[in-house]
């Protein structure tokens, strides 16, 4: 008899048919997240949950999945799910790292390019019929090339930012928990700062953290204030990781001069003061989202539950100690 699997929601068919190989698939196949109660009905009996990073996982789903033995989150963050209960309940979580670090660097220097030369705006302007003539004033923007980045969290993602920053001849800055490797800072050209110091001295300040208790709110109206007034902050992370309301007053008031949000505290709502905002460029949380990419994450997703049920060991197990004890 084949394992069975639930899936929340439809992913690359190359994926699913690997899955479907192996394993009994009951998959969402409306266009909607499945709600708690309707994964907590679905489990009983399934070996895997293929989730998605915007399904909350919680402690009540992992304990109703009794026979669960993985949660393969289709994401590489996984502040969606109860990471300490499903360690309590010996379920291994997987997440999907490396192979969207390209693609959402790119989406990261969209959106800096994007906010600094106010595409959206200006491709507004073209469509409500607003262009009638060239002018010398129109839409000026911010240069991009030969300023400082500021990048908070020098991981995949945040080195791969700065390496298309070398592109555009920027000065990089960087912060983290700690200084990264020599080759690293080196590979990058990336200076090693505290937050405070990075703030006051980028054009663009960029967050690739994770979201965890630490990270929650570390942009604030403080850190703010400290940004120049002619900076922009970018955030392709997550969106608890900056204050909404603190940027909102910030973006209004002068504080800043614009920013470009891929993730929102709330998502998917989003402050409603955004909208009226020209410096601000808004994005319903796509940055791995391209063709390629989401392929890459299923497959990756699929074989971290293959893996796992078949007793193999794969590099992205997030609770590596529950084989452990
Ligand atoms: C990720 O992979 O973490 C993306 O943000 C999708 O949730």
């Amino acid at each position: 008899m084949k394992t069975k699997v639930l899936v929340t929601r439809v992913i690359p068919q190359k994926a699913l048919n690997l899955l479907q190989e192996k394993a009994e698939v009951t998959i969402n196949l409306e266009d909607r997240a499945m709600t708690e109660e309707e994964i907590i009905g679905h489990l009983p009996g399934k070996l895997a949950l293929l989730s998605m990073g915007s399904d909350p996982i919680s402690g009540k789903i992992l304990k109703a999945g009794g026979d669960l033995k993985i949660v393969a989150n289709y994401a590489v963050g996984f502040n969606n799910i109860d990471l300490a209960a499903a360690t309590r309940l010996k379920i291994a979580v997987t997440n999907t790292p490396d192979v969207l670090t390209d693609t959402t660097a790119d989406l990261t220097f969209a959106l800096i390019l994007g906010v600094a030369r106010r595409l959206a705006e200006g491709d507004r302007f073209v469509r409500e019929g607003k262009w009638v003539e060239w002018k010398p004033s129109l839409l000026m923007g911010s240069d991009v090339h030969g300023k400082t980045l500021g990048i908070v969290g020098l991981g995949r993602i945040g080195s791969a930012v700065a390496e298309r920053a070398l592109g555009f001849r920027m000065k990089i800055l960087y912060t983290d928990v700690r200084p990264a490797d020599r080759s690293v800072e080196e590979g990058c050209r990336a200076r090693f700062v505290p937050l405070r110091d990075l703030l006051r001295e980028s054009d663009f300040v960029s967050l690739h953290v994770p979201l965890t208790p630490e990270t929650t709110h570390l942009i604030g109206r403080e850190e703010l204030r400290l940004m120049k007034k002619s900076a922009f902050l970018i955030n392709a992370s997550r969106g608890p990781v900056v204050d909404e309301r603190a940027l909102v007053e910030a973006l209004r008031s002068g504080t800043i001069a614009g920013a470009g949000l891929d993730v929102f505290e709330k998502e998917p709502a989003v402050t409603p003061e955004f909208f009226s905002m020209e410096n601000t460029l808004l994005l319903p949380h796509v940055g791995s989202a391209t063709l390629e990419t989401r392929e890459k994450m299923a497959l990756v997703a699929v074989r971290n539950i293959l893996a796992v049920l078949a007793g193999e060991t794969t590099p992205n197990i997030l609770n590596p100690e529950i084989y452990r004890t």
